[in-house]
């Protein structure tokens, strides 16, 4: 049974193509959520633009509060809070989340990483690196995984992956579109689990109902 609506809070710093893969979803009626805020710390980027043209409320994070981290969690806790945030979603963000935030919104914060963790995950591997670094390892498989954050990056509770095949003339730029297109796929898919109340926890270890 699909509960009330869920209010997402999406971070994002780039092209936003994840962002928008989840608001259509949103739209087309299949996730029965609102995105309330999308907070970034990239005035510039696709994703603010999409939000200012979709009627979606925006934060952005300026960059000396950055380097005041106290500053920079009371700003992420007040934002947060003032949406009544059910789910946050980090669709490409390229700043660390304080602890706090991570630790006040425990199995609620969901990031998309464009590899098969815990393959090519944590510090340095983001972007074309990541592909880069498939490419020269001489993996077959490739992929995206969706994780539930925690403090150690890249490497909290997978809930959801899937894998696509390394051709031989592949390079990161081929490998990056394929991989973008699961994203597109699993990151929705995982949302609306979420939304729908449809992600248990076993021995500390998420899955969704029915997967
Ligand atoms: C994606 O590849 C995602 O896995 C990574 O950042 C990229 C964001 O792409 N975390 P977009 O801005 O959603 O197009």
């Amino acid at each position: 049974m699909i509960e009330g609506k869920k209010n997402i809070v999406i971070f994002a710093s780039g092209t936003g193509s994840n962002f928008v893969s989840i608001y259509n979803h949103i739209d087309k009626g299949s996730i029965n959520a609102k995105i309330a805020l999308l907070i970034s710390n990239n005035p510039n980027c696709g994703a603010i633009k999409f939000a200012n043209s979709n009627n979606i409320s925006t934060s952005l994070i300026k960059k000396d509060m950055l380097k005041d981290s106290s500053k920079y969690q009371d700003f992420l806790l007040k934002e947060i809070l003032k949406v009544e945030a059910d789910l946050i979603v980090l669709a490409g963000f390229l700043k660390i989340i304080p602890k706090e935030v991570i630790a006040k919104y425990e199995k609620k914060i969901l990031n998309i990483h464009p590899s098969l963790l815990p393959k090519f995950g944590g510090k340095g591997y983001y972007g074309d690196r990541v592909h880069k670094a498939v490419i020269e390892s001489g993996d077959d498989f490739t992929g995206a995984t969706v994780h539930f954050v925690n403090s150690k990056y890249d490497e909290g509770p997978i809930v959801f992956q899937k894998k696509v095949k390394v051709n031989f003339d592949d390079d990161a730029n081929t490998i990056s579109k394929k991989v973008l297109k699961i994203e597109h796929e699993i990151l929705p898919f995982t949302v609306k689990a979420f939304c729908e109340n449809k992600i248990s926890w076993k021995d500390n270890k998420p899955l969704i109902i029915g997967s």
